[in-house]
This record gives structure tokens, C-alpha cells and sequence, in this order.
């Protein structure tokens, strides 16, 4: 098969990469490089364009026949989401709606599409499941909730397919070390602990410490980025038999608090890690754990990495390296 990645320079799309690679699918980057890396594209073919350039996008894409797409381009910080909410929905809406005019145009008709947690919101229940209610509290997750809705809609308008895989958090690295997380600036917890162990960043913040939790740090649901890719290959294969919108969680189905993740950073880097302990981050939930059997049962999708040990260890051997 022959897939359009885009956003496949980033963290969590070139892993996916790398797994329809070794599957023996071909695969074309789409990219504008804003954050994606190009010593993540692996060599790959790649079309360097901006999804908000509707013209320049039609005229790099003519005449390219594509199995499926992969949609991971997006712009994901949330507190720079609500510091400049336009250049957002341009960046997330605007550039899916243009994605989808040209991949409609050219008869690209199954879609699968990178979303986030952070469209439930604040959660009501201690797992989130599907069903859950969709009201998120930050522009990035609007943004998400807004491209779902858009790629509902064409699916109800004709016949297109999508699935919307709504991920919890990723984390780890390659396991061969040939790829990892690196975004600047960089905001997830587990970069930073390592970067922190490493001496190549600042001393840890560990936002908020008084939650109400066995330890009073926040509880969140990681889940590794091989796993993460293998899920987007078995979305594809089911998007390419089953007409219509679908939405799965990503998750491991296990909260971890900070603090356990700060302690399985310092088991793995060998030492102990300058940190130090901050306010509560506005619109941060106590806790935010999924529940994925949907993706299990109907995708037949089982994370393999699910100890927090070995997400940290691959994260830390990509670090070191
Ligand atoms: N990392 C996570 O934990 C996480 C969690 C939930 C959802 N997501 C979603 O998964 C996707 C991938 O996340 P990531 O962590 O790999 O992000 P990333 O920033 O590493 O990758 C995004 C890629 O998209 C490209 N891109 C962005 N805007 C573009 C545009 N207008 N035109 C062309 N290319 C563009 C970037 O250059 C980059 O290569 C995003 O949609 C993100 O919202 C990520």
C-alpha cells in the first residue's frame, strides 16, 4: 500500500513511519518542518508544504494516488494554543479542511486522524471511555474537537471513511534508538526529567503537589509511541473496510502520578534529578486515565510496553543518545 503521512517528520508521526516501513508499505511525507526534524524522515520521500497554503498544497499533490492518509500535522502546545487561538484553528482547522479538499479531489477516501484526550476536557469519570462528554477546556482541544466534527461530516456527506484515534499521552522512544521525542520547547514531563538527569535542560517543575491523589501529584496515562504507531497501521487496515466516522482512546489504561514517573526517571537514568516543586498549572485535571478496550476489542490492538519502566528506559536510552 502507499500512504500519505503528514506531519511524518514530527515525533509521533515518523515512528509511524518507520512501522509501515517495516511492513513493506511506501509512504510520502507531507511536512512544513515547523517542529518535525529531518533526520526523523528516515530517508523517506517527502513533500515540503504548509497545509494552510490550499493552492500550493493542490498543485505538490497533483497526480499522486494514494491507499490512505495518515493525518498527524498539527500544532499541539496548549498553553501557546490559548495564548494565540487564530493561529491555531488556521494551523489545525484550516489546514485539515484544506487536506481533506485535496484528498477528496484526488480520490484518497480513508482517513486516519491524530486527536487527543484533551477533547474530553475535565473528566467525570476515573476512566475516560469514548462516550465520554467532549467539552475541552483549552484552544488546542477545541481545535481537535472541531477537525473530528469536519471529518464527521464528510463521512455522513459521501462516501469517505475516518477514524479519529483520540491519543492519551505518548512517550518512550524507538526501541532501536533510532528515533525519539525531540520538540522545542519542550513540555512533556518525561523529555524533561531525562533532559533534567542529563544536564541538558533546566531543573524538573513538578506543577502542583497538594491534588487530590496518594501523593499529591497529577495522574496521567502514557502510553509508548511503538504502541501508539502499531495502532495507527491496524486503524488503517479497519478504515480501509468500514465506511464512516469511528473514535478510539489510545491510552494504556493505567494512571502513573508525577511523582511515579519522576522516581522511574531517576531509576533509569542511575541518579538523582534536580527538580523543584511549582503551582498548580491552570486547567491541568487531577487525573486523566483512558479506557481503551474499544480499541482492543474492535481493532484488536494490545499495547506491548505497558510498564512505566520500560517506556522510561527507552526514553532515556534515546536521551543519552
Ligand atoms: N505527543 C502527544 O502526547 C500527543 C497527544 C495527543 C495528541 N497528539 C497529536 O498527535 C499529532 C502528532 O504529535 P507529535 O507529538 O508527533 O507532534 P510534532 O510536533 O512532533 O509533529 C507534528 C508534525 O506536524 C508538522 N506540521 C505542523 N503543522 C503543519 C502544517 N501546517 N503543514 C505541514 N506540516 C505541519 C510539524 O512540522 C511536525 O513534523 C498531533 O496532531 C498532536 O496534536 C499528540
Amino acid at each position: 500500500m502507499n500512504y500519505l503521512v503528514t506531519g511524518g517528520a514530527g515525533y509521533i508521526g515518523s515512528h509511524t513511519v518507520k512501522a509501515l516501513i517495516e511492513r513493506g508499505d511506501d509512504v510520502t511525507i507531507l511536512d512544513n518542518f515547523s517542529t518535525g526534524h529531518r533526520w526523523a524522515t528516515q530517508g523517506q520521500r517527502i513533500i515540503e508544504v504548509d497545509l494552510r497554503d490550499l493552492h500550493l498544497l493542490r498543485s505538490a499533490l497533483s497526480g499522486e494516488t494514494f491507499d490512505g492518509v495518515f493525518h498527524f500535522a498539527a500544532k499541539s502546545l496548549v498553553a501557546e494554543s490559548n495564548q494565540r487561538p487564530l493561529f491555531y484553528y488556521q494551523n489545525n482547522v484550516a489546514g485539515t479542511a484544506n487536506l481533506l479538499e485535496v484528498a477528496i479531489e484526488n480520490n484518497w477516501m480513508h482517513f486516519v486522524f491524530s486527536s487527543s484526550a484533551a477533547v474530553y476536557g475535565t473528566p467525570e469519570t476515573a476512566l475516560i471511555a469514548e462516550d465520554h462528554s467532549t467539552l475541552p477546556i483549552n484552544v488546542y482541544g477545541k481545535t481537535k474537537l472541531a477537525m473530528e466534527g469536519m471529518m464527521q461530516d464528510v463521512c455522513a456527506a459521501q462516501e469517505f471513511s475516518a477514524i479519529s484515534l483520540r491519543y492519551f499521552n505518548a512517550a518512550g522512544a524507538a526501541l532501536d534508538c533510532s528515533l525519539g521525542e525531540s520538540h522545542e520547547p519542550e513540555t512533556h514531563l518525561i523529555p524533561n526529567a531525562l533532559k533534567a538527569a542529563s544536564g541538558s535542560g533546566q531543573p524538573l517543575t513538578i506543577f502542583g503537589y497538594d491534588y487530590p491523589t496518594p501523593d499529591g501529584t497529577c495522574i496521567r496515562d502514557y502510553i509508548h509511541v511503538e504502541d501508539l504507531a502499531n495502532a495507527h497501521l491496524k486503524a488503517m487496515d479497519y478504515v480501509r473496510n468500514h465506511q464512516g466516522f469511528e473514535v478510539f482512546n489510545l491510552g494504556n489504561g493505567q494512571g502513573f502520578s508525577v511523582k511515579d514517573v519522576f522516581s522511574a526517571c531517576e531509576r533509569a537514568a542511575g541518579k538523582s534529578i534536580p527538580h523543584v516543586l511549582g503551582d498548580r498549572r491552570k486547567g491541568d485535571p487531577t487525573s486523566l486515565v483512558s479506557d481503551a478496550t474499544k480499541a482492543r476489542k474492535i481493532l484488536a490492538w494490545e499495547p506491548l510496553h505497558t510498564k512505566l519502566e520500560g517506556i522510561v528506559e527507552s526514553a532515556w536510552a534515546w536521551e543519552t543518545k
